[in-house]
């Protein structure tokens, strides 16, 4: 499946992504890294391993157009799938519609707890022993789609946000290659989702 992944920052979920992908029997080929940020620093990662990359910052556009031109770019690319990792912008419903059950994206925390931003430093102000991350079916209501699966982290003494956001972090790489192989190496099923959208096209 061919794969478009969306990023505002450093990209670490992306190179993990990338990576993966070229481990034997992968579900899923990286086609495009697309930012927001132009010199979010992922894509010059991207760049160097021979992924196409495409930019253009929200700044001055209204959210219809910016999503427009972020999803065309997937679209020129062939992506079949979108995979969020750390995208920092909120999409319009229309965009999260019309690619349901083929957009995906990563939390860093055990949903349905911490929807939003600051996660880590809730989880630790609540004084929750067990934190973590989930991947996700986008859908138009923010951080709530249907979980494809989680990760915990322990939550230690000392723990501030930032050692947390850390450890999160690696245990994240872990889990969204995972999911997203198993979630797109079912899309031949007749009954996944994504087969049913192929179906729908021809
Ligand atoms: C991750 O913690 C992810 O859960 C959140 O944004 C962060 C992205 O980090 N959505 P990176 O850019 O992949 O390093």
């Amino acid at each position: 499946v061919k794969t478009a992944i969306f990023i505002s920052g450093g990209g670490t979920n992306m190179a993990a992504l990338l990576y993966a992908s070229r481990l034997p029997n992968s579900a899923y080929e990286v086609v495009l890294v697309a930012s927001n940020v132009p010199d979010a620093s992922g894509l010059g990662l991207a760049a160097a391993e021979g992924v196409g990359t495409f930019a253009r910052s929200h700044q001055g556009m209204s959210r219809p157009d910016h999503d427009a031109v972020m999803e065309q770019a997937a679209r020129d690319a062939g992506a079949e799938c979108i995979i969020l990792a750390g995208y920092m912008r909120i999409l319009t419903p229309e965009f999260t519609e019309r690619w349901q059950g083929r957009m995906l994206n990563i939390h860093p925390s055990l949903l349905p707890k911490y929807r939003g931003l600051e996660t880590h430093k809730r989880a630790i102000e609540a004084g929750d022993k067990v934190h973590g991350a989930s991947v996700h079916l986008v859908s138009s209501e923010l951080d709530a789609g249907e979980v494809l699966g989680q990760i915990e982290v322990r939550i230690t003494q000392g723990d501030t946000p930032e050692t947390l956001a850390d450890r999160v972090k690696i245990a994240e790489h872990q889990l969204y290659p995972r999911v997203v192989n198993e979630y797109l190496g079912r899309a031949n099923d007749p009954e996944h989702l994504l087969q049913k959208i192929r179906d729908l096209a021809l």
